[in-house]
């Protein structure tokens, strides 16, 4: 990937960066607090920004998950949107798989992550970050935006008890302090990275990646979905990004929902 790395450059505004060619990233637009940078990436489609553009925020005052779930934001964290131009009946995968690059960017501080499906980032069980992937028609062209959210130097006494139970931060899993430009800056080479093997269609070796780091695999969950709650052993994921559930020889293949519990 020579020449194509991300600069990051810090700004009190919105900036238009410029100065070096890549897919993701070739340009940054920061802010010190947003709502949500997904809300502002949907603003930005009016100005037909260029694929890979990217909205950074130090905090949100209404970020938002999956499943329409709030996602708190609270300073230290990494907030950030990519805005894509992938074919529409590919964005299912394109959301499944934004967790890799993800789970890449943290290795470099020591942390290996999971993937629980969808695309949550688990570390020991607790979550460490998520992404949230909307595809949006304007202008006659569909457009990706794909939200990643990551608990990066965010301080574990930061979050209360309960929420503690449930989720970390790369801080305290690495046990060091963490630059966030640092990691932004890996993040969007590891993002640019995949999404060329993505738009080349190198599926394959994606969903073999996704399959080997996805701890959802072979355990028993339940699963509330738009139709219903699915239970059963998770099998495997198909080439099309449904989770294959399989149930007293009935196999289900589940498409969107959210993982309540892993028994
Ligand atoms: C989830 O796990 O529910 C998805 C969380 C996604 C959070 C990110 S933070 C940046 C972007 N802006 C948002 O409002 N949400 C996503």
């Amino acid at each position: 990937m020579a020449g194509r790395k991300a600069r990051i450059v810090r700004r009190d505004s919105p900036s238009n960066d410029m100065a070096e060619r890549k897919i993701i990233g070739g340009r940054i637009v920061r802010f010190r607090i947003v709502d949500s940078t997904n809300e502002k990436a949907r603003e930005l489609l009016d100005e037909s920004p260029e694929e890979g553009t990217v909205i950074v925020a130090d905090r949100q005052a209404a970020g938002r998950g999956r499943h329409g779930r709030a996602w708190s934001s609270p300073p230290g964290g990494l907030y950030l949107s990519i805005i894509l131009t992938p074919p529409e009946k590919n964005v299912h995968l394109l959301s499944l798989l934004s967790g890799l690059p993800t789970r890449r960017a943290m290795k470099p501080f020591g942390v290996d992550a999971a993937l629980k499906w969808p695309n949550d980032l688990n570390v020991g069980g607790k979550k460490i970050g998520g992404i949230l992937c909307e595809g949006i028609h304007r202008r006659d062209e569909f457009r990706a935006i794909v939200g990643i959210g990551v608990n990066t130097a965010v301080e574990i006494r930061a979050l209360s008890a309960d929420v503690r139970t449930e989720a970390t931060t790369l801080k305290h899993e690495a046990g060091r302090e963490i630059d966030n430009d640092e990691f932004l800056e890996g993040l969007l080479n590891e993002y640019d990275a995949f999404y060329a093997g993505y738009e080349a269609g190198n599926i394959g070796p994606l969903l073999a990646e996704y399959r080997a780091t996805c701890s959802t695999l072979g355990r028993r969950v339940v699963i509330e979905t738009a139709k219903g709650r699915v239970r059963g052993t998770a099998r495997d994921v198909n080439d099309l990004g449904a989770l294959v559930v399989e149930e007293r020889g009935r196999r289900h293949e589940v498409f969107e929902g959210t993982v309540q519990r892993i028994e």
